[in-house]
Order: C-alpha cells, then structure tokens, then sequence
C-alpha cells in the first residue's frame, strides 16, 4: 500500500473514523501535536485545530502520575513503545483516566513522528 494506490487516503479515512482518539506529534524532543482527530476532540474537549503546534502535555496536571510520565520520556529517549495508564485533563478541568499507546512511525529508520492512541477507561 503507498500513497498512489490511495494508501494514504485510506490511513486519513480510517483515523478520522476511529473511535479512538488519535494524536499525532513531531519527532523533535518538543513534541509539537500536528494531527488530532475528531475522537481526540470528544475524548478532552480540544478542538484539532486548537492544540496543532502544543504538546500533550496540556493533558496534564496535579493527579497526573509523574512515574508514568517519565516511563514515556524514557521510551521517547531509547525509540522505544510505551503503553500505561495516568489522569489526564479534559479542557473543562475534569480528571479521567487515559489509556495510551505511543509508537514511533519510522521512515527508512529514522523516527519522523510520534502516534498516540488513546481512550478514557474506568479508574479502578
Ligand atoms: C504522540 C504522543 C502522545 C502523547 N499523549 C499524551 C497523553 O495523552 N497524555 C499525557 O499525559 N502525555 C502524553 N504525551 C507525553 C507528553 O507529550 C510528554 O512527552 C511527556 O510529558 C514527557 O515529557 P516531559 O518530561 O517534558 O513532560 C504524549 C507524547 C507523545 C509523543
């Protein structure tokens, strides 16, 4: 599959309909978002278009598990994948549980990007 055969039209169909939020960031140690999906927009209450150029951190805050969140940085640091759970912060404030998934894309071995999927789950 590649961009002539509608590969590429394809991906964007299948992440703008997922239930999934997805959240796609630049490779720099930044982390610029420069994709969102509609799910990402129910999920925390961003608009897309508001949160292109912040980082994911603006999910975070005081209840956010700061042990989870250097797991990630380590994983980012080594290219690594990373998969937990830490309370998150939709834009009205409320606190809820977010189950992620973070995994390079990598083009001829090097990582050009980041992508996230994520859902609310229970907190148990
Ligand atoms: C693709 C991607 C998605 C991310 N999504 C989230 C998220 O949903 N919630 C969260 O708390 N952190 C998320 N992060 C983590 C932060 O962006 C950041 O990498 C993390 O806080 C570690 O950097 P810091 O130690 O400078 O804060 C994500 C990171 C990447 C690369």
């Amino acid at each position: 599959m590649n961009g002539a055969d509608g590969g590429l039209a394809l991906l964007q169909v299948l992440a703008e309909n997922s239930f999934d939020s997805i959240l796609i960031t630049e490779a720099s140690a930044e982390g610029k978002i420069i994709y969102a999906n509609d799910a990402f927009e129910k999920l925390t209450g961003h608009e897309p278009s508001s949160v292109i150029g912040k980082t994911p951190r603006i999910l975070q805050g005081p209840e956010t598990d700061e042990k989870v969140i250097t797991k990630l940085s380590d994983a980012l640091k080594s290219g690594g994948k990373f998969e937990d759970k830490a309370i998150n912060y939709k834009k009205d404030g409320t606190p809820f549980m977010m189950y992620w998934r973070v995994v390079p894309i990598e083009v001829a071995k090097k990582i050009v990007a980041w992508v996230a999927i994520q859902r609310e789950v229970p907190v148990l």
